[in-house]
This record gives C-alpha cells, sequence and structure tokens, in this order.
C-alpha cells in the first residue's frame, strides 16, 4: 500500500447541532457481545477504544427498538428498558471523555428473526408476514402494531438524545422490518402502508422519520440508513433508476433525516453505469444528487474484499486508500463508513492520520469472536 495525502478525509464536518472532526465514521456492527441485551463494562471498553482512536463519528451496533420480537439473537443490546439505557449511558459518557462523537443505530429486525427459545412467546412480525418473497415467516403486523412500531422508534430517539448521544441512527437497510416495507417483494399490503409505487411502501419509513423529528426537535440531526441489497437477496434493486432513488429517498428527507447512509458492498461502484459509465456515481452519490441531502458512504474501504465473505471466516488484507480520496475530493459524498478495519484495529483512523500504514494489519475474521 502506497503513501497518499489524506488530508480531504480529516476535514471537519458540521449539520445542525453535530461537529465532526473528521469524515471517518464507523459502520454499524453487531457484535452479539451483550448479554442479556445490556450493554457493560466491555462494550464500554471497546467503543472508548473507537473514540480514543479518533474515528470522527461512531455508529453503535443494532440496537433495538421496544417491540416484542424486535431482535433477531439474544447477544443484541436493547435500546429500551432502565438497565439496558444506563448501560449506553456509561458508553456515550466513556466515548465523549475521549473526545469522541457517537450515535446508536436503533432497529427492529422484523421477520429476519427464527422462533427459538430465548424469547417463545414473541410473535415474529413483518409487513406481510413474509421473510422473502413468497418465504412465510412470522404475521403481518396490523395498523395498531405498526403505530406502536413507530413510537418505539420515537421514544428510541428521545432517549438517545436524553442520554447525551450526539445523533441518532435509523436503520433501513439490509432487508429488516423498515426494508421489508420498501421492498415490493416482502410487502404486499393493500392498506396505506403498501403499494406498487416506492413512494407508498416508503409510509412506515416516513411515519417513523416524523415521530423522530418531533420527539428530539430541530437541533438534533437524524441519519438513516439505506440498501439497494438486501441480505436476502444480494442482486435485490428497490430503485431502478434516478427517478426512483428520489421518489423514495426525498420523501424521507422531507420529513426529518439529515444525513443518507448509503450501505453498498464495495463503494467506488457505479449505481447506474449504463447513465455516467464505469466511474460513476455511487449509491451515495445519486442519493445527494438528487435530494440535495448529506450521504454516507461505505463498503471495503481500505481491505481488499467484501464484507460478505466475513461471515464465511475469509480475512481481508489492506489495500489502497486512492479511490476513496478521489471520490471524497470531487465531493461525490460527505462521510465515508468503515467498518471491519476498524472493528479489527480501534486504531485504524489515527493510523490513516499519522502516516502510519505499515502497521495496518487488515482484517482477520477471528476478530469477530472478542471485543478487540
Ligand atoms: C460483523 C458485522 C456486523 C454488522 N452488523 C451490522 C448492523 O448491525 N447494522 C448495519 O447496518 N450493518 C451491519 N453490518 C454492515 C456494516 O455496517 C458495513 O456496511 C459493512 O461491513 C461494509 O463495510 P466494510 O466493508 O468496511 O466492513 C455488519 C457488518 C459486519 C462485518
Amino acid at each position: 500500500m502506497s503513501q497518499t495525502d489524506t488530508s480531504t478525509l480529516f476535514r471537519q464536518f458540521s449539520i445542525r447541532s453535530l461537529e465532526l472532526k473528521n469524515r471517518i465514521v464507523m459502520a454499524p456492527m453487531t457484535r452479539l457481545f451483550a448479554p442479556g441485551g445490556i450493554p457493560g463494562e466491555a462494550n464500554v471498553a471497546y467503543y472508548k477504544r473507537r473514540a480514543e482512536g479518533q474515528v470522527g463519528l461512531i455508529l453503535s451496533e443494532g440496537t433495538v427498538v421496544d417491540r416484542p420480537a424486535s431482535r433477531n439473537d439474544g447477544g443484541i443490546p436493547l435500546f429500551h428498558g432502565d438497565a439496558a439505557l444506563a448501560g449506553w449511558k456509561n458508553v456515550i459518557d466513556e466515548v465523549h471523555k475521549s473526545g469522541g462523537r457517537m450515535a446508536p443505530q436503533i432497529w427492529h429486525t422484523g421477520s429476519t428473526r427464527y422462533i427459538n427459545d430465548w424469547e417463545p412467546d414473541a410473535p415474529v412480525e413483518s409487513p406481510s408476514g413474509l421473510v422473502a418473497p413468497g418465504d412465510p415467516r412470522g404475521v403481518a403486523m396490523s395498523e395498531e402494531d405498526i403505530a406502536d412500531a413507530v413510537a418505539a422508534f420515537a421514544k428510541a430517539s428521545a432517549d438517545a438524545k436524553r442520554l447525551g448521544f450526539d445523533t441518532v441512527e435509523i436503520h433501513g437497510a439490509h432487508g429488516y422490518l423498515i426494508d421489508q416495507f420498501f421492498w415490493a417483494g416482502t410487502n404486499l399490503r393493500t392498506d396505506g402502508y403498501g403499494g406498487l409505487t416506492i413512494k407508498e411502501r416508503s409510509r412506515f419509513a416516513s411515519e417513523i422519520v416524523s415521530a423522530v423529528r418531533e420527539a428530539v426537535g430541530p437541533d438534533f440531526p437524524i441519519i438513516m440508513r439505506f440498501s439497494q441489497w438486501k441480505q436476502q437477496d444480494l442482486t435485490v434493486k428497490v430503485a431502478e433508476t434516478p427517478a426512483a432513488i428520489e421518489d423514495w429517498l426525498l420523501p424521507l428527507v422531507d420529513a426529518g433525516v439529515d444525513i443518507i447512509h448509503c450501505s453498498q458492498r464495495r463503494f467506488w461502484e457505479p449505481e447506474f453505469p449504463e447513465i455516467d459509465g464505469e466511474n460513476g456515481l455511487n449509491f451515495a452519490g445519486w442519493a445527494k444528487k438528487v435530494t440535495g441531502a448529506a450521504t454516507i458512504s461505505v463498503g471495503s474501504v481500505g481491505l481488499d474484499k467484501d464484507f460478505a465473505t466475513a461471515f464465511s471466516g475469509e480475512g481481508s488484507t489492506p489495500a489502497s486508500l486512492d479511490r476513496l480520496i478521489e471520490r471524497m475530493e470531487r465531493g461525490e459524498f460527505d462521510l465515508i463508513a468503515v467498518g471491519r478495519a476498524i472493528l479489527a484495529d480501534p486504531q485504524w483512523v489515527a493510523k490513516i492520520e499519522t502516516g502510519n500504514i505499515e502497521t495496518l494489519s487488515g482484517f482477520d475474521a477471528k476478530a469477530l469472536g472478542e471485543l478487540v
């Protein structure tokens, strides 16, 4: 890996009440190290190390809102209840002491949840009782369930602000509950939460964003994460054209989203190469262009393989940042999220800033087994 001028990554960024010292965001990564759903000392220390390592904005692992079946694993932290919120308070206090900024990523896993024995009574819920097209799992949510889920996201956001977090990220990506509403293949509803257009299928998300904005007030920034791909099918595209991206995301920006976080597996891949070529805008680039909102990009920064390989035990070696620098310099997106590289090395950002790249070690899947 050659030495590159990375100063573009170390420019400040601000939006509403949030001020960041650099453009690097720790991507949200589920770790399953919160026994009973309560963040403890090990989780506090894990996030504090990232703040000490100069991460500009830390996004927490997905942490679930107060619905009976909002988790698909018992190791996922809760973002409700006194004990879990006290744990999160310790996290944000220590991150602040080390000069960091942080958001919880608030989440509902929808029907990706299997019925199992750690919470036997909670019904698995989704828009239409499907986990993927033609693949039934759980029950379709009633309008009352939907209203309660919307309120749960608003309550979690109000709690994030009350505990002292700097912003909040709503998880609308990767085929979980909110994304199951976006996806025509899993949203077959015939009431006001379904429909043939992405705008109609965005109503659930739009109600969540409006309720969150109402709960946090005008100054607190709201981030929302989206992906074209789903864990159920990596080839799916919710929006096939730039106009469809506009129909999907602009109403959510109008409802209160400040920063759109566009999840891609490889950040350099153009979203519509048929329009602007192989070096064309990525998903975050198009989102920024059609909505005017700030965006975060992500996907294989500093590593030679994409994250899907991590779950089959594969490692990844350090890769050049040249392509990232070029896209950041041309203003394609505002912030860049980094996942596995920061999971494996809490000092990753500091090493990039000081040019200490000889000591970057890449990502070893063994890192998933501990909180380094
Ligand atoms: C172990 C692991 C857990 C993840 N958990 C989440 C999650 O809770 N929420 C989310 O939005 N994305 C999650 N992701 C995706 C990452 O946020 C990120 O988009 C992905 O790893 C690509 O970035 P990278 O190539 O820099 O690792 C996870 C990824 C990994 C490797």
